[in-house]
C-alpha cells in the first residue's frame, strides 16, 4: 500500500519544529490466517473423495485435472489413489463433508532425479475465496519439505488465475508454456520446528474431526429420542397424520 505523506507530517525531511522523537513504527499487520483443520484421508475416504470431486462443475473439472474429467474417469481416479505412496488431505465441514481436497503425489521410490512431489486440489465453490486453497497449499509445502524433498511442482492451466496465484504467493517459479503453465517451489530442508509442526497440526485436525463425528452423533440420537417420544405421545394406531 503506498505511503501517505500528507497524513503524517513530522515525518518528512521538511518537517519543522522540537526533535521529538517519533513512537516507533507499528510492525506491519500479518495478514489474518486463521487455523482450518485439514485432515489427512485413508482409503476408507474413498467414498467422500469421490463425492467432493463429482460435484466439481464441468469447468472445475477442466482446471482440476486438464480435462472436463467424466463421472467414470473421477471414479477411477479416486479407485487408483495410491494411499501408501501419496498423502490425501482435506477440510471436513460440520456435516463431515469434504469442502477442500488435496492430492499430494509423491515421485515413485528410488527414482533417480530432482525429488519433486506434485500438487492438486479443489475446493467446493460454495467455501472458495476464504483461504482454503492457499491452506492446503501450506499443509503441502510443509509435508512435502518433511518426507525430505525439495521441489514442489504445480501443474495448472494459464487460466488459472486463482491457483497460479496460491503458487506465486508461496514463492513458486512460474513458467508459462501456451495454455499451459509449470510451478515449481523450492522446499526447504525440514527441521525440527517443521516436524514438530506438521505433528501438532495433524493432531489438532484429527480431534476436530472426531468432535464433529461425535456431535454428529449425538445430533442424531437426540432426533432419535424426539422420534420416539413423540411416538409415545400418541394414540395406538394413530398416525403422524392424525
Ligand atoms: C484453485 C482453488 C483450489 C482455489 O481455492 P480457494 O479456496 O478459492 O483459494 P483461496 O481462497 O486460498 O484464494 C487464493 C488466491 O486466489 C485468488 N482467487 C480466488 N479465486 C480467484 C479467481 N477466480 N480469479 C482470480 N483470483 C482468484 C484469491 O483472491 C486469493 O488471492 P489473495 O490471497 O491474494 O486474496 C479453487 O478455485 C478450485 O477448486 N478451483 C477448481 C479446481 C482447480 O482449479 N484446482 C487447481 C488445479 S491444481
Amino acid at each position: 500500500m503506498p505511503n501517505a505523506p500528507e497524513l503524517s507530517p513530522a515525518a518528512g525531511p521538511e518537517a519543522a519544529g522540537p526533535a521529538v522523537s517519533p513512537p516507533p513504527a507499528a510492525p506491519p499487520a500479518a495478514p489474518f490466517a486463521p487455523w482450518i483443520p485439514i485432515r489427512s484421508l485413508s482409503p476408507r475416504q474413498r467414498e467422500r473423495i469421490a463425492a467432493h470431486l463429482l460435484a466439481l462443475s464441468e469447468r472445475d473439472r477442466y482446471l482440476r485435472f486438464g480435462y472436463a474429467a467424466g463421472d467414470a474417469q473421477i471414479q477411477r481416479y479416486v479407485d487408483g489413489l495410491d494411499f501408501d505412496r501419496d498423502e490425501v488431505f482435506g477440510v471436513f465441514n460440520r456435516r463431515l463433508q469434504l469442502i477442500a481436497l488435496a492430492h499430494l503425489a509423491y515421485p515413485p521410490p528410488g527414482q533417480p532425479g530432482p525429488q519433486a512431489a506434485e500438487f492438486g486440489g479443489s475446493v467446493v465453490a460454495a467455501a472458495r475465496g476464504r483461504g482454503y486453497g492457499a491452506r492446503l497449499f501450506e499443509h503441502a509445502m510443509l509435508h512435502a519439505r518433511n518426507r525430505g524433498l525439495d521441489t514442489l511442482f504445480i501443474h495448472a492451466l494459464s487460466e488459472n488465475t486463482a491457483m497460479l496465484r496460491i503458487a506465486r504467493k508461496a514463492g513458486a517459479r512460474v513458467e508459462r508454456d501456451g495454455s499451459e503453465s509449470d510451478a515449481y517451489l523450492k522446499l526447504p530442508h525440514d527441521t525440527l520446528a517443521s516436524q514438530v509442526e506438521q505433528w501438532v497440526g495433524d493432531g489438532a485436525a484429527e480431534i476436530d474431526y472426531r468432535l464433529k463425528q461425535h456431535s454428529r452423533l449425538v445430533g442424531s440420537l437426540i432426533d432419535a429420542i424426539g422420534e420416539v417420544r413423540s411416538g409415545i405421545g400418541k394414540r395406538p394406531g394413530q398416525t403422524a397424520k392424525d
